[in-house]
């Protein structure tokens, strides 16, 4: 059986190809994800497949890839876009690319919560309209991030924790949820446990979302939560956008409750909210928290070395669930 990857990443696969039992076959074209129907045809036959998070890998996929199907090996930290229940009952290992990402997602967290907070984006977007301008004290004022601002991070994973070390540098005060809030290497980048998500949203002037993505936290920020933040505060969401209830979220600026939002990540991607875009409070990226080049390579080489353990018969090194 082939091993398929269903977008080409790179120099990077070059290392593994001769290292794979059997063909690799890249999906190709022109940088788009292969379609439903190409991704049904392609993995026929596959004993691997590498997949991305613009991939639904569901039952009726891994049905369509057949029985020699031995492991999904997903590029990414997170698994939404994988069926688990589907896999484990046909006995397909799946696994992610945790730790290889957490310093890049933390430095376009910090871009973010900055971007926001001191109004860089909007700034920019003011520049570039040419219009005439003289500095005043008035103008651009924003959110003092080190006059001991405090950051409640939602979900105090491995991403989580290198944002508290950022944030420990610029001397905010932290907060966070997650049984990890209360170990010592927490407590060593001044991270204080919350006793709730209500108390974090309640005391934050910035909240930072690092849960994944599952049906329990789908709309985790839904309008009560949003109500229950500090006026004036701030969300930033680089983890999963359906983790955010966006109507409810444009609301809460509309009314001016919120000071604004940043978001590299989006309820309906690759759609965005329409009324969020008019918004000057809001920044918005295009889901790039792990694009940094090194990180790139760090997780496409995760995933093949996965994928080539399992189809040696080894241990994946990060299986998921
Ligand atoms: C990217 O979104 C990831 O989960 O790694
Ligand atoms: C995963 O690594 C997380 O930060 O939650």
């Amino acid at each position: 059986g082939h091993v398929y990857l269903t977008r080409p990443l790179g120099d990077v696969v070059e290392q593994f190809r001769q290292q794979l039992p059997g063909e690799l076959r890249v999906h190709r074209t022109s940088g788009l994800p292969p379609t439903r129907q190409e991704l049904l045809e392609s993995v026929q036959g596959a004993e691997a497949i590498i997949s991305l998070v613009t991939d639904r890998i569901d039952a009726e996929v891994l049905d369509a890839a057949g029985d020699q199907l031995k492991v999904v090996a997903n590029v990414a930290v997170g698994y939404d876009n994988i069926d688990l229940d589907a896999a484990a009952e046909r006995n397909v290992i799946v696994t992610n690319t945790p730790g290889v990402l957490d310093e890049a997602v933390a430095d376009l967290t910090l871009a973010l919560l900055l971007a926001t907070t001191r109004r860089v984006a909007e700034g920019d977007r003011f520049i570039r309209t040419g219009t005439e301008w003289i500095w005043s004290p008035e103008s651009y004022v924003g959110l003092d991030v080190s006059a001991g601002a405090t950051l409640g991070i939602l979900g105090l994973g491995r991403i989580g924790m290198a944002v508290a070390k950022r944030a420990q540098a610029f001397g905010m005060t932290i907060i966070a949820t997650g049984r990890r809030a209360h170990h010592d290497d927490a407590r060593s980048l001044g991270v204080s446990p919350a006793s709730s998500i209500d108390e974090l949203l309640e005391t934050a002037d910035i909240v930072s979302l690092h849960c994944p993505l599952t049906e329990d936290t789908k709309h985790l920020i839904g309008a009560e939560q949003l109500a229950a933040m500090k006026p004036g505060s701030y969300l930033i969401n680089t983890a999963r956008g359906p983790l955010v209830d966006e109507e409810a979220l444009a609301d809460v600026i509309d009314s001016g409750h919120l000071g604004g939002a940043g978001l590299d990540v989006h309820e309906f991607e690759p759609a965005t909210n329409p009324r969020l875009r008019t918004m000057e409070q809001v920044v918005m990226l295009p889901h790039i928290g792990s694009a940094g080049d090194v990180t790139r390579d760090e997780m496409a080489s995760l995933a093949f070395r996965n994928a080539i353990a399992v189809l040696n018969g080894e241990q994946p090194i990060t299986p998921v669930g």
